[in-house]
C-alpha cells in the first residue's frame, strides 16, 4: 500500500484537505506548510501524494510519459473507475493519440491566426469600458470579466450569440470535476442535461460561423489530419478550457491591482506593461489552482518512490508562489518577468490557447490602464466555493475614469 511506503519511508503526511472549505477560501498558509514539509507529501484524506514545489511540479509536468493524463486530472483514477464524461481529446489523453489532435489545435491557434483577432478584441474592450462609465459600482467579475470574455470568446471561436451564459455552467462542472465528486461537484452538475446539450449542439458544423476556430478544426477532419467524429469533441475542448480560466484571470488580476495599488500606476504611467502584468497576475493568483497526474509505474520524485497507478496532485497555484523559485512571492510586481510561471501548464499538454488568453487580457488591460486613473474595492468580494479554481463572482469596484481624449 502506498500509504504504508509513506509511513515506513519517513515521508511527510499531512491532514491538509485541498477540498474543504477553509483550503478553498485561503490556501496559501496551507501551501506554505506544506512546502516547508518536504517535496512530496503524503495526503491522509486522499491517499494521494500532493506537490506544492515549483522544481517537483514543473518535473513532474514536464515527464508525460511516467506521470500520464489519460487516467484523469481529477482524482477519479480511470484505470479503476469510470469518468463522468466522455474524457477530453486533449486534456486527459496521452501521445500518441494526443499528439495529432494537439498538432491541428495548435495551428488552429497559430500566432498567425490570433493576430486577426486583435482589432476586435481592442474595440470590444473600448466598447465595454464606455458602457462601464455609467456604473457607479462595477462588479469586476460579472460587468467586466465575464461581459468580455463572453463576447470575444465565442465570438472567435464562431459560437452563436444566444445562450452563451451555458459556459459558465459547463465550465463550473468540467473544473470542479478535476478535483473530487464532492458535494460541490454534486451541485455544479445538478441540472447538467441542458447545458451538456446546449454545448454539444453549439459546437456541431453547422452551428458554428463560417469564419471562426471551430469552422477550422472541421476543415482539418476534411483534409484528413482528423477522424470527423474527434472535430466536435476539439472544439468542445475549446469552450471547456477557454472561458473560466480566463475569466478567472482578469477578475483575479483586477484583485491584484486594487491590493497593490502603486502597480496600478506603473500601469498607467506605461500601458505596455499590460503583457507583463498580466504574466505576473496569472503567476500571483493562478486561476486553476490544481489538478492531477496518474503514475504509469513504478518511479521516484525527489527520492520518494512511487507506486504505478497512484494519483499525484500537483499544485501550480503554490509553485508559482514557491519562495524556492521566486523572491518576495507573495508580492504582485508588474515589473516582474514572471516568466516560467506554471498557470498555463508546460510541456506537451501545456495550454494550447494560452495565446489567445494572454492576447484577450493584453488587450483589455491595455485599455484600461489607457481609461481608468484608479481601482479601489468598494466591498468584500464573494468567492465561489469551487473544486479547483479560485473564482470570485462578486468583485465590487470603484473605478475613477479619465476624461475621454
Ligand atoms: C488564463 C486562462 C487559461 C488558463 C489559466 C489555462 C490553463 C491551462 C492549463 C494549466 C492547462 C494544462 C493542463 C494540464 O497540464 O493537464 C491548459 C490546457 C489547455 N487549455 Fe488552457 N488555460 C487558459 C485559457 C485557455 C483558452 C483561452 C483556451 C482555448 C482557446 C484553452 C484551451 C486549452 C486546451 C484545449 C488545453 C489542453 C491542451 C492539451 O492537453 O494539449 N485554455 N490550460
Amino acid at each position: 500500500m502506498q500509504s504504508a511506503i509513506a509511513a515506513q519511508s519517513g515521508l511527510p503526511m499531512s491532514d491538509v484537505d485541498p477540498f474543504s472549505l477553509e483550503y478553498i477560501m485561503d490556501p496559501f498558509a496551507a501551501h506554505e506548510q506544506l512546502r516547508n514539509l518536504g517535496s512530496v507529501v503524503w495526503l491522509n484524506k486522499y491517499n494521494v501524494w500532493f506537490l506544492t514545489r515549483y522544481e517537483e511540479v514543473h518535473a513532474v509536468l514536464s515527464n508525460p510519459k511516467t506521470f500520464c493524463s489519460s487516467k484523469g486530472l481529477g482524482l477519479t483514477n480511470y484505470y479503476f473507475e469510470k469518468p463522468w464524461r466522455a474524457p477530453s481529446l486533449l486534456l486527459e489523453a496521452d501521445p500518441p493519440e494526443h499528439t495529432k489532435r494537439r498538432q491541428v489545435m495548435g495551428r488552429v491557434l497559430s500566432p498567425a491566426n490570433i493576430r486577426k483577432l486583435r482589432e476586435g478584441f481592442e474595440q470590444e474592450a473600448r466598447a465595454l469600458i464606455d458602457r462601464l462609465m455609467e456604473k457607479e459600482i462595477v462588479n469586476g467579475a460579472k460587468d467586466l470579466s465575464e461581459a468580455y470574455i463572453l463576447k470575444v470568446f465565442p465570438d472567435a471561436i464562431g459560437v452563436s450569440p444566444e445562450g452563451r451564459e451555458n459556459m459558465l455552467k459547463y465550465g463550473l462542472m468540467v473544473f470542479n470535476a478535476f478535483g473530487i465528486h464532492n458535494k460541490i461537484f454534486e451541485d455544479s452538475v445538478k441540472d447538467a442535461e441542458p447545458v451538456i446539450s446546449w454545448i454539444m449542439s453549439c459546437c456541431e458544423r453547422d452551428r458554428l460561423s463560417k469564419n471562426g476556430m471551430g469552422e477550422l478544426v472541421y476543415q482539418a477532419a476534411d483534409a484528413g489530419e482528423l477522424p470527423q467524429d474527434e472535430a466536435l469533441m476539439l472544439v468542445r475542448s475549446f469552450l471547456s478550457a477557454g472561458v473560466d480560466t480566463t475569466i478567472t484571470a482578469i477578475t483575479n488580476i483586477l484583485y491584484a491591482f486594487t491590493q497593490f495599488p502603486g502597480e496600478w500606476q506603473k500601469l498607467r504611467a506605461n500601458p505596455a506593461l499590460a503583457r507583463q502584468a498580466v504574466e505576473e497576475g496569472l503567476r500571483y493568483e493562478t486561476p486553476w489552482h490544481h489538478f492531477c497526474r496518474t503514475s504509469t509505474e513504478e518511479t521516484t520524485i525527489a527520492g520518494a518512490p512511487i507506486a504505478a497507478k497512484q494519483k499525484i496532485m500537483l499544485s501550480i497555484g503554490s509553485a508559482n508562489r514557491d519562495p524556492r523559485k521566486w523572491d518576495n512571492p507573495d508580492v504582485f510586481d508588474i515589473n516582474r518577468i514572471a516568466h516560467g510561471q506554471l498557470a498555463f501548464g508546460t510541456n506537451i499538454h501545456g495550454c494550447v490557447g494560452q495565446m489567445l488568453s494572454r492576447l484577450e487580457k493584453e488587450v483589455l488591460f491595455t485599455e484600461l490602464a489607457k481609461r481608468i486613473e484608479s481601482i479601489e474595492l468598494a466591498g468584500e468580494p464573494t468567492r465561489v466555493v469551487h473544486n479547483t479554481m479560485r473564482i470570485r463572482s462578486n468583485l465590487p469596484l470603484k473605478l475613477k475614469f479619465a476624461a475621454k481624449a
